[in-house]
């Protein structure tokens, strides 16, 4: 099956989930380079605060999974995480830890616009202080209060209703996107309730429920639909008008939506 370019709604954007992480280790910077020399049109990131307070690019709790060490991000102080390869365990070649900072740099000053999802991970022991930390950093990138949602660099994402709600209160022009994995939730009042731009559903959810697409629309909310590796599902996104595609494959994905 191929995508046409022409969809209901206009071709999804691709997002390089973790960055291009199906061929780098994920939240590297070799994988968000490869992300953006592939043509990614956003790039999605999980972020998490260090013991002395550092955003940093890590999905897990631990740094177990994706690196050659042990412990608890938020016990760690950046130093310490910054001993670590974060890259060997994926491909061989070694990588340090990403901040946000980081990211938000490669990202602004790439050659043509791109845009950041940032998801703050809920629960955790700093509580808001993640979101607190975030606006402080988008307001010094200045990029918290961007002219409208379409033209923002950075949208944040979260599964947490309490944690966009916090964005919504103190950056009302930021883009926000409730993430979730039920259509219970989402076609629900969750969206409206926080001041949510957009939804954002598992894929799994959306193959289920892509009624969900609509019913957003409706409302004035666009869909973001995570974690899209498969022709079969970048079809049923374009066809049924989700915005941004979240996959682990940006080059395989824009392929598939080039082709007609
Ligand atoms: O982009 C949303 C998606 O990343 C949510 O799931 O577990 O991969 O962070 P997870
Ligand atoms: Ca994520």
């Amino acid at each position: 099956m191929t995508v046409g370019r022409v969809s209901r709604s206009g071709t999804p954007a691709v997002v390089a989930h973790r960055g291009a992480s199906g061929s780098a280790p994920e939240h590297t910077l070799a994988a968000y380079e490869l992300a953006l020399a592939q043509g990614a049109d956003g790039l999605e990131c999980d972020v998490r605060l260090t013991s002395d307070h550092h955003l940093v690019c890590i999905h897990d709790r631990t740094i177990d999974r994706t690196s050659n060490g042990t412990g608890i991000v938020s016990e760690m102080s950046l130093a310490q995480l910054r001993d670590y390869d974060f890259g060997s365990w994926h491909s061989g070649t070694p990588a340090s830890v990403l901040t946000l900072e980081e990211l938000l740099t490669l990202a602004l000053d790439w050659r043509r616009p791109v845009r950041l999802f940032i998801e703050t991970k809920h629960p955790v022991r700093q509580g808001s202080l993640v979101e607190v930390k975030l606006l402080e950093m988008l307001r010094r990138f200045s990029v918290a209060s961007p002219p409208s949602a379409d033209h923002s660099r950075a949208v944040v994402i979260s599964f947490s209703s309490s944690g966009v709600w916090r964005i919504r209160r103190h950056a009302p022009m930021l883009p926000t996107i409730l993430l979730g994995d039920t259509a219970r939730v989402l076609g629900g009042s969750a969206a409206t309730a926080v001041g949510a731009t957009g939804i954002g559903p598992s894929i799994e959810t959306l193959r289920m429920h892509p009624e969900l697409v609509d019913k957003a629309a409706a409302a004035g909310r666009v869909t973001y639909c995570w974690t899209v590796d498969e022709q079969v599902d970048v079809q049923l996104c374009a066809d049924i008008g989700v915005r941004w595609i979240a996959t682990n494959h940006p080059a395989q994905v824009r392929d598939w939506l080039v082709t007609v």
